[in-house]
């Protein structure tokens, strides 16, 4: 699957105002900083689709974009993010929650997850709350420029070690770099794949 087409559609402080549920949707999340923005502009071969930031929390709000007319691409605010107050934390596990749970066109949620850091509490805890809840997940460990090719392979076997303690069934894991174009095509084909095996209502 390639994107011929990308378009910005609108940004949702909640779920209840996001775009009607009319085509199959595809969310993007993890810590702030991880680089989901950048992740997603990489997908599209847009240089600026989704604002990328040196400052942690540059995405607040819940961000639709429409692919090739036929699907959406959604980058969601980051998590963990040191710098705000418990409210506005609140605030955000609601919008979240709220979204992951009830938005029935979502079809899958890449976690991303920073190939450089050791297994970080936050992600495990947001992971296995996807698990206990039953959303679809992928793994996207992102960065993978910043590091050589055997430690990113030892990073990746770290996290699945983790994971093992709570998971039977490991989720599709994609090592990315942004910066350098690259798992570009590994998770288009897969994104490509589930699109092709929606089964009719
Ligand atoms: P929030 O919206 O604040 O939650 O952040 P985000 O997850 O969207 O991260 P963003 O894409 O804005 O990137 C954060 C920083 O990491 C920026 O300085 C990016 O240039 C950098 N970055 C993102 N992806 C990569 C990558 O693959 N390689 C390298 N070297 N840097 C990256
Ligand atoms: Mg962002």
């Amino acid at each position: 699957m390639d994107i011929k087409d990308s378009r910005f559609i609108t940004s949702s402080s909640a779920h209840s105002q996001c775009p009607p549920p009319d085509l199959p949707e595809f969310a993007f999340i993890g810590r702030s900083n991880v680089g989901k923005s950048s992740l997603i502009n990489m997908l599209t071969a847009r240089k600026n689709l989704a604002k990328v930031s040196g400052k942690p929390g540059k995405t607040q709000l819940i961000n639709h974009f429409l692919i090739n007319n036929a699907w959406y691409l959604v980058d969601l605010p980051g998590y963990g993010w040191a710098k705000v107050s418990k409210s506005e934390k609140q605030k955000w596990g609601e919008m979240i929650h709220d979204y992951l749970l009830e938005r029935r066109n979502l079809m899958l949620i890449f976690v991303l997850i920073d190939i450089r850091l050791p297994p970080q509490p936050i992600d495990m805890e947001f992971i296995n709350w996807l698990g206990e809840n039953g959303i679809p997940l992928a793994l996207v460990f992102t960065k993978a420029d910043k590091l050589s090719h055997n430690k990113n392979q030892s990073s990746v076997a770290r996290f699945k070690r983790q994971l093992k303690k709570n998971w039977e069934e490991l989720p599709p894991m994609f090592v990315t770099s942004s910066m350098k174009i690259e798992g570009r095509d590994r998770v288009l084909s897969y994104i490509g794949d589930m699109l092709e095996n929606i089964p009719p209502e």
